[in-house]
């Protein structure tokens, strides 16, 4: 058991106390951060005066040794520490001797590790960012190689009215570009330096926090010493969006799952990125994309819980608060594996532009259109929408679609189709007519491409 406050207690901590308490396990995951927080706070002390530059040499030698060590695998980080802070402040005293008690001068555990929190999610946004932006980059590229890719637009899981799949993939594109967004929004608004809050009042020595914010890399210092060690907004904030990524992630996997069946056969999914069965030879199962969809949950889990910790607790740091690394750490994890997996996914599918065209054909994805020809032709819209109702109910009685009815056929239940009934009704016509902005049609698709290729330049 090493601990930083043994002073004014008479009895050893029971050992399963000491357990409980401890954070150890998971809060080396921000070795690094800590060490980095702990060098610009000594940087600091020696620059206002309160450390001597030869003590702030000696300390940061001995950080840097301590962390060379630790990324060499020299040096391991035991339980035998109550947490990372301890960790580092003891092995630093072990190393350097008296200086090494000056480290934590003018600073508390709560400021430490409310900093440690911020710089490690930090640089995970970032991460998280890059990811992203890899799948925006795939998703363009499909986008420009499937315009001419016909397929069903669904609603209700019912064929609805013929669409592309540059037009399908250009929604997920949309709500990337929103995750996106929402990731550098949250940077932006949690970048401000909590160093140097102390406990919960500020401290009593000159602490210069404008220079630890600059060496770290912040806009600048928090505002309020009480907030700053007991804020976790922004743990909040990104549990959120990660969330909202992971819903969207799981949308998409869902349609895939579809499309790869053996019904559909939209797509195939590459073998690289499918599994099989153990007992049935023929099976290609999209495993992945149903682990994305499960993952899911978990990642909701993680916000729920922290926003369930957050709700009771006056201010300002209690322990409760040290709840919020493990399943932050798991859902960043996760959140991380799922992008990087459901790109490659779907960068190597192979998409069955016959199947999807031919569904399009069949499912009378054309009935808007062939009420339009009425409408433009001057039948009132309800009138045209009955008319044409009439003709779905004769085409599924003979097993036929609407472009295999005959003229006769046609005008036997309204006189109003000519000829040119066929040419409105097509594929293509239904496509390319639809030519407002974020509409399916190439003029319209090509636009949008063009906007996202700035878009991604700028990223
Ligand atoms: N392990 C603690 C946490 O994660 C560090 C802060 C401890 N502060 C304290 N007053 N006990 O929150």
């Amino acid at each position: 058991m090493a601990q930083l406050w043994g002073g004014r207690f008479t009895k050893e901590t029971d050992q399963l106390v000491y357990n409980f308490n401890a954070s150890i396990s998971f809060d080396q995951k921000f070795y690094k951060e800590d060490m980095e927080g702990s060098m610009a706070h000594v940087k600091m002390l020696a620059a206002t005066g309160i450390l001597t530059e030869e003590e702030r040499d000696e300390i940061l030698a001995g950080i840097e040794g301590i962390l060379q060590d630790v990324e060499s695998g020299k040096l391991e980080i035991t339980s035998e520490y109550e947490d990372i802070h301890s960790f580092v402040e003891a092995n630093l005293i072990e190393r350097i001797g008296d200086a090494g008690k000056k480290l934590h001068t003018g600073r508390s555990r709560n400021d430490q590790v409310a900093l440690d929190m911020k710089l490690y999610t930090r640089k995970e946004i970032v991460n998280l960012k890059g990811l992203v932006k890899d799948l925006l980059y795939v998703l363009q590229d499909l986008m420009k190689e499937h315009i001419d890719t016909f397929m069903p637009g669904f609603t209700h899981l019912q064929k609805a009215q013929p669409i592309t799949l540059a037009h399908h993939f250009g929604a997920y594109m949309e709500m990337f570009k929103r995750d996106y967004e929402r990731l550098c929004d949250i940077y932006e608004r949690m970048n401000y330096c909590p160093l140097g809050s102390g406990a919960l009042a500020g401290t009593t020595y000159p602490l210069d926090r404008n220079m630890t914010a600059e060496l770290l890399g912040f806009k600048g210092p928090t505002l309020n010493s009480m907030d700053s060690v007991s804020d976790r907004d922004y743990v909040i904030e990104l549990l959120s969006a990660l969330s909202t990524i992971m819903m969207h992630l799981s949308r998409f996997s869902e349609e895939i799952i579809i499309w790869n069946s053996n019904e559909y056969r939209f797509v195939e999914l590459d073998d690289a990125y499918s599994t099989g069965s153990s007992i049935m030879p023929q099976k290609k199962n999209p495993d992945i994309a149903e682990l994305v969809r499960g993952k899911t949950g978990r990642v909701y889990g993680a916000l729920m819980q922290i926003l369930t910790t957050m709700k009771g607790i006056p201010l300002a740091y209690n322990k409760d608060m040290q709840e919020d690394k493990e399943l932050t750490f798991d859902a960043i994890d996760t959140v991380k594996g799922c992008l990087a997996l459901f790109t490659g996914m779907i960068r190597t599918m192979t998409v069955n532009k016959t199947a999807m065209e031919n569904s399009a054909k069949n499912g009378f994805t054309n009935a808007t259109d062939a009420a339009d020809y009425l409408v433009n032709h001057g039948v009132p819209f309800r009138d045209a929408h009955g008319i044409v109702g009439q003709l779905v109910l004769y085409c599924i009685e003979k097993g036929i679609s609407l472009d295999e009815m005959t003229l006769e056929e046609y005008k036997k239940i309204s006189p109003v189709f000519e000829e040119d009934i066929y040419e409105a009704i097509s594929l293509e016509t239904c496509v390319e007519k639809r030519t407002t902005i974020g509409a399916p049609s190439r003029e319209a698709i090509e636009k949008v491409i063009a906007i996202n290729e700035e878009y991604l330049a700028n990223l």
